[in-house]
């Protein structure tokens, strides 16, 4: 997000009054193992009407539609509405919850929106459980490829800093990682490869089993291709998600383990800049009939 996208989302939040989000409804259906959905740039507001609630509710209702239901769910990054306020991050426990009820797991990414220390006052299991001290790292395996999921919120910068960064002790243990692991790997971040060319470069170098790179923050799903330069010329495909609530492309991304690839598939509910109260233009539904039901491979080898 940039200043102007930033200064138009404030405005739309200070000209909102207090009216609470809508209901998620619960479910009971089985669960696929190899299916995950990921949702990504979230932006859940805890005390002030924030049109990111009620369409986050839309989203995980879509979601909590889908038969069988995914087994596992991906919240990658931007949880929290602006600042990563505590408030933000209990919001967020209750909006979930039918999710959880449903028997969906949910692992948490962080964002640039987000305040580690915050968000582990919330979600202190989570954040214990990390693979790496200090950043919220964690991987989820799915039947035959693992999405290592790293931290690029950079913290220590300006409290507003759109830029991600991954931590050197990150970088370190994702070496030891890559080294080690016989299965393929996704890596994923809030951040996308573009941003963060050298980390990509390094994390596609750490092995050849690396197969492709998932990111957030762009509220956009973006299609590019990453490439190994050092290693004889290897294309690692990156795939961008769109934003399940805030603005821009609004939806959620179904992952399917296939075998020998994962086949990732967009459900464009909406798009719209900066709130969907402004007037419709004609190109946001055009943007969004071009993106629904859109499906990318990203082969294992
Ligand atoms: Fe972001």
């Amino acid at each position: 997000m940039n200043r102007r996208e930033f200064i138009l989302s404030a405005s739309a939040f200070s000209l909102a009054s207090c009216v609470h989000a809508q209901k998620v409804a619960s479910t009971d259906k089985r669960h696929d193992e190899s299916l995950a959905v990921i949702v990504s740039d979230c932006h859940i507001c805890g005390d002030k009407k924030w049109h990111a609630n009620d369409e986050m509710v839309k989203t995980l209702n879509q979601i909590l539609a889908l038969d069988p239901l995914p087994a596992k769910m991906i919240v990658m990054g931007d949880i929290a509405a602006l600042v990563g306020l505590k408030k933000d991050y209990i919001e967020a426990k209750k909006v979930f919850k039918p999710i959880v009820d449903a028997g969906i797991e949910i692992s948490w990414m962080m964002g640039n929106h987000d305040r580690r220390d915050v968000f582990a006052e919330v979600f202190p299991e989570w954040a214990k459980s990390s693979e790496v001290e200090g950043s919220i790292v964690h991987v989820v395996k799915m039947p035959s490829v693992d999405l290592v999921l790293l931290d690029s919120l950079d913290q220590l910068k300006k409290k507003n800093n759109h830029d991600g960064k991954v931590s050197e002790a990150q970088i370190k243990w994702l070496e030891k990682f890559g080294a080690s692991t016989k299965r393929p790997f996704f890596v994923c971040t809030h951040h996308d490869g573009r941003q963060m060319k050298k980390f990509a470069q390094t994390a596609i170098g750490t092995s050849k089993l690396m197969r492709g790179y998932v990111h957030g923050h762009r509220h956009s799903w973006m299609l590019d291709a990453l490439h190994d330069w050092k290693d004889g010329g290897r294309l690692v495909r990156s795939v961008g998600m769109p934003s399940a609530a805030l603005w821009g492309d609004i939806g959620f991304v179904t992952l399917r383990d296939k075998g020998d690839y994962a086949e990732f598939k967009i459900y464009e509910r909406d798009c719209f800049f900066p709130s969907p109260d402004f007037k419709r233009e004609e190109s946001w539904d055009v943007l969004r009939k071009e993106n629904d039901g859109a499906v990318v491979k990203v082969l294992y080898k």
